[in-house]
């Protein structure tokens, strides 16, 4: 699918026009791959709030925006200088392309870059109108641009649709547990907010050998699902106060590490006193500017231990991206859990209905 001058793909992608408008499918241009950069065939790309949020003027004015970056595929080709991916790699596309030079990266701890890359050209509607990609990336199309440090080289053997998981919200869990906590072998672990985030916290503290794992939730049916991926313990949080049956499923002292993975104020206050003196919280949930927490200052002195927030479970994608999905080829990483359904590229409108409804943990589109 070249035109006239070879240099560009003329692609469909999903895009969000204006505040609140519903999405729509459109002719995207994506230029060849300049120095630095990759071509990847997109194979698929889950359904995400940040999605939802870009759509609702959440993050920034700049429409129309490309959507999509929870995505795998294939690379198709790649720019001068590009010696990390080559054409046909199977790929993770990743939101933190580590720079090597920022003052996180030089003090040895690039989980927290605040440089990362993205492609320099720009991806544009027919009329030259340009696309601002989600998270720099955009994948709700069928061929995108990014750098080539935001495509990370995973095993075939995994389907796209769980692979691409790992590009955000499912990494953002684990990562919130694996990395962030840390959970290690013994901890009692609460999760608050058992979606997709809440439950790959879940799973990560599995991982790590957590020795009781409480989910919490309001939703009975998000709490089946907590169960299975791994909750020794679930509470609904509308019938029961969860900081009391935390304390009771702990010997009366709390949990460990609690990670909050919802981002409102009430149940970040319910992880703040469900861990134990001297524990860990975590807060992977996003809340909005508007948010507010209030409490006592003597509280957050007297119980001691560490207040945490994991952002992309802070991840390095070359390290965490594929050993991931060789634990899930190895069969102790049950990733196809989170692919509630697979859609195509025109049900995103209804993917973030039924997200918004809480009836799934992803929808992913394949194309
Ligand atoms: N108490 C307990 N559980 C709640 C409450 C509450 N007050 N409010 C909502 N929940 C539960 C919902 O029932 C749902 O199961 O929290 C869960 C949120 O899950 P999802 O909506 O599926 O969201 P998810 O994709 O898991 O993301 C969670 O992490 O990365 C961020 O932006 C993301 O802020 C979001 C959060
Ligand atoms: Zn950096
Ligand atoms: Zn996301």
């Amino acid at each position: 699918m070249k035109d006239d001058t070879g240099m560009t793909s003329q692609v469909r992608g999903v895009i969000a026009r204006g505040k609140g408008e519903p999405v729509e499918l459109a002719t995207v241009l994506v230029p060849d791959p300049g120095p630095g950069e990759a071509l990847v065939a997109v194979q698929a790309c889950g359904v995400c709030h940040t999605d939802l949020h870009y759509r609702e003027g959440g993050i920034g004015e700049d429409f129309p925006y490309l959507l999509g970056h929870e995505a795998a595929g294939v690379v198709e080709a790649v720019g001068d200088g590009v010696t990390g991916v080559a054409p046909g790699d199977f790929v993770i596309l990743n939101w933190r392309a580590v720079c090597g030079q920022c003052r996180a990266c030089r003090r040895g701890r690039p989980w927290y870059c605040f440089a990362t890359y993205n492609a320099a050209q720009k991806m544009t509607l027919e009329d030259g109108t340009v696309l601002s990609p989600a998270l720099g990336i955009g994948a709700f199309v069928e061929k995108t641009l990014v750098a080539a440090g935001q495509c990370t080289k995973v095993d075939p053997a995994v389907p796209p649709e769980v692979a691409g998981l790992l590009g955000c919200g499912v990494m953002a869990g684990l990562g919130a547990a694996l990395n962030t906590a840390p959970v290690t072998r013994g901890d009692s672990v609460a999760v608050i907010g058992c979606g997709g985030v809440g439950d790959a916290a879940i799973l990560g503290a599995r991982l790590a050998g957590a020795r009781t794992i409480i989910g919490v939730d309001i939703d009975p049916r998000k709490l089946e699902w907590a169960r299975q991926f791994g909750a020794t313990h679930v509470i609904n949080s509308r019938e029961t106060d969860p900081v009391e049956r935390i304390q009771e499923l702990t010997d009366g002292n709390g949990a460990d590490v609690v990670i909050e993975a919802i981002g409102r104020p009430e149940t970040y206050l319910q992880a703040f006193y469900g861990r134990d003196l001297g524990g860990t919280v975590v807060l992977v949930g996003v809340p909005t500017p508007d948010m507010r927490l209030e409490a006592p200052l003597l509280d957050f002195f007297g119980r001691g231990g560490a207040l945490k927030s994991s952002w992309y479970g802070d991840c390095l994608p070359e390290r965490d991206f594929p050993m991931l999905t060789d634990l899930y080829l190895q069969g102790r990483l049950p990733l196809e859990k989170f692919v509630s359904e697979t859609i195509a590229l025109d049900q995103v409108e209804p993917a973030f209905a039924k997200m918004e409804r809480g009836e799934v943990l992803r929808s992913v589109v394949k194309l």
